[in-house]
C-alpha cells in the first residue's frame, strides 16, 4: 500500500489473515477524529491510519460498532431464512467499514503508538515472521490478540479431561453439546478412526482418549492442520494421530468415521468461517455420498449436525434423511442434544428459534 503521510510518500505491506482486501486509499487520522466522520469516511472505502493513543482508537472503534448497528437496527420483520441472510450482510457491512480503521506496524511486528500493547509475539503467530512495515486492520489486531491468549490458555473440554489450544481462525470448542455427544456415544473396539474436518483436534483427541488405537485427522484449512497436530501433540497423542491437509477423506477405510461439519448453508468470507458455512451444503452432502466407500464393515460413520438450518428454514427438513438413504446408509441411532449456547441477544428476532437448536449425533452404517 502507498500513501502520502506529512507530505512524505509511504509504502508498506498489507497484512491480513481474513483475506480482507486493502483499502483503496490512505488518510492519516488521529485522536480528534469522531465516530461519525471516521463512518462516513469508511464508508467512501478509505483506509484510516491511525496515528493517536492506542486506547483511543480502541474507543473510536467500539463508537463506530455502535453507530453502524444503530443505522442498520431498524427493519421491518422478515421471514427467519431472509432475516439469517439480512444479519449475516448487515454483518459483512459492518466488519468492512470497521476494518478501515488502520495502524502501522514496523519491523518486527512492533506497534508504535501511545499506550499501545505489545503485539509482537500475538502477530507473529497470526501473520508469520515479520517483512518489514505493514499496515493491517485494528480489528485484526485485537482479534490477533484475542486469539494469542486463548491459544495460550486453552480452553477447557470437560469430556476429554484436558485443555484444546485453539489457533487463530480454528473453530473452537466452545460449545460442549456435541463433543458430550460423541463422548457419549457407544464405542466398541477401533483399530483406525478417521476424524474429518478436525478443526483443532478436539474430537481426534477424544475418540483416542476414549481407546481408539489410531486416528487420522484431516482438515481444509492449513491452521487447523497445524493447530490439530500441536494439540494432538501435547496430550501426547502424537504416536496413534495423523493429521493430513485435505478435503474430506484420507486414503483408506476405517471403523469409525467422525464429522462435524460446517453446519450452515453459506457462503464462509474468512477461514474461520470455513467451520461453520457449507457453501450450498456440498460439504456435508459430499460427505454422506462418499462415507460408505471409506468404512470398513460393519464400520460406523458418527455425523454430528445442528437442526439450526431447519429451524430457520435455510434446510428442508427431509433433505437429509434423503441423502443418508441415497448413500445406502442405514441410521443405526439418532441421539441428541439440546444446543449449549447461552448467550443469545434478546433483542435479536432469531433468539427464540436459536433457543430450540438440537445437535444431533447421526450413527450411520452401510
Ligand atoms: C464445525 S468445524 C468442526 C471442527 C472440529 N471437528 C470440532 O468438532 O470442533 C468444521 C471443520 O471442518 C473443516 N472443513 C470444512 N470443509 C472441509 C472439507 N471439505 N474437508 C475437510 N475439512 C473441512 C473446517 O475447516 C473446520 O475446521
Amino acid at each position: 500500500m502507498s500513501w502520502r503521510d506529512g507530505g512524505v510518500s509511504r509504502r508498506a505491506r498489507w497484512l491480513t489473515a481474513d483475506h480482507r482486501p486493502p483499502p483503496t486509499s490512505v488518510h492519516v487520522v488521529g485522536d480528534d477524529l469522531t465516530a461519525d466522520r471516521a463512518c462516513r469516511l469508511a464508508a467512501d472505502g478509505a483506509g484510516l491510519l491511525w496515528r493517536g493513543d492506542f486506547h483511543n482508537a480502541c474507543t473510536l472503534l467500539d463508537a463506530m460498532a455502535r453507530r453502524i448497528d444503530r443505522a442498520g437496527g431498524r427493519h421491518r420483520p422478515l421471514p427467519p431464512a431472509a432475516e439469517f441472510h439480512r444479519q449475516r450482510q448487515h454483518r459483512a457491512h459492518r466488519a468492512r467499514l470497521l476494518g478501515c480503521l488502520l495502524v502501522e506496524l514496523g519491523a518486527g511486528h512492533v506497534l508504535d503508538l501511545r499506550r499501545a500493547p505489545d503485539v509482537t509475539a500475538a502477530c507473529r503467530e497470526v501473520f508469520g515472521p515479520s517483512d518489514g512495515t505493514a499496515l493491517l486492520a485494528l480489528r485484526e489486531l485485537i482479534g490477533a490478540r484475542s486469539a494469542h491468549e486463548w491459544r495460550r490458555r486453552g480452553i477447557p473440554v470437560p469430556a476429554l479431561g484436558a485443555r484444546i489450544h485453539p489457533h487463530h481462525g480454528v473453530f473452537a470448542p466452545t460449545r460442549t453439546d456435541y463433543v458430550e455427544l460423541v463422548a457419549q456415544a457407544p464405542l466398541g473396539p477401533v483399530r483406525a478412526a478417521f476424524d474429518v474436518g478436525t478443526g483443532t483436534g478436539v474430537l481426534a483427541a477424544l475418540l483416542l482418549r476414549r481407546g481408539a488405537d489410531t486416528v487420522v485427522a484431516t482438515d481444509v484449512e492449513p491452521r487447523a492442520v497445524a493447530c490439530a497436530r500441536e494439540n494432538l501433540h501435547r496430550l501426547g497423542f502424537a504416536d496413534r494421530s495423523t493429521v493430513l491437509q485435505r478435503n474430506l477423506f484420507p486414503p483408506g477405510r476405517a471403523d469409525l468415521v467422525v464429522c462435524n461439519p460446517p453446519w450452515m448453508p453459506g457462503t464462509p468470507t474468512s477461514p474461520l468461517e470455513a467451520g461453520i458455512y457449507d457453501r450450498r451444503g456440498t460439504t456435508l452432502a459430499a460427505f454422506v455420498r462418499a462415507v460408505p466407500d471409506h468404512l470398513t464393515q460393519p464400520g460406523e460413520a458418527w455425523l454430528v449436525v445442528s437442526d439450526l438450518p431447519e429451524l430457520l428454514g435455510l434446510r428442508d427438513p427431509g433433505a437429509l434423511p434423503a441423502l443418508v438413504a441415497a448413500a445406502g446408509l442405514a441410521v443405526r441411532d439418532r441421539v441428541t442434544a439440546p444446543s449449549s449456547v447461552r448467550h443469545l441477544p434478546d433483542d435479536d428476532p432469531l433468539t427464540p428459534l436459536r433457543r430450540r437448536e438440537t445437535i444431533a449425533l447421526w450413527r450411520l452404517g452401510r
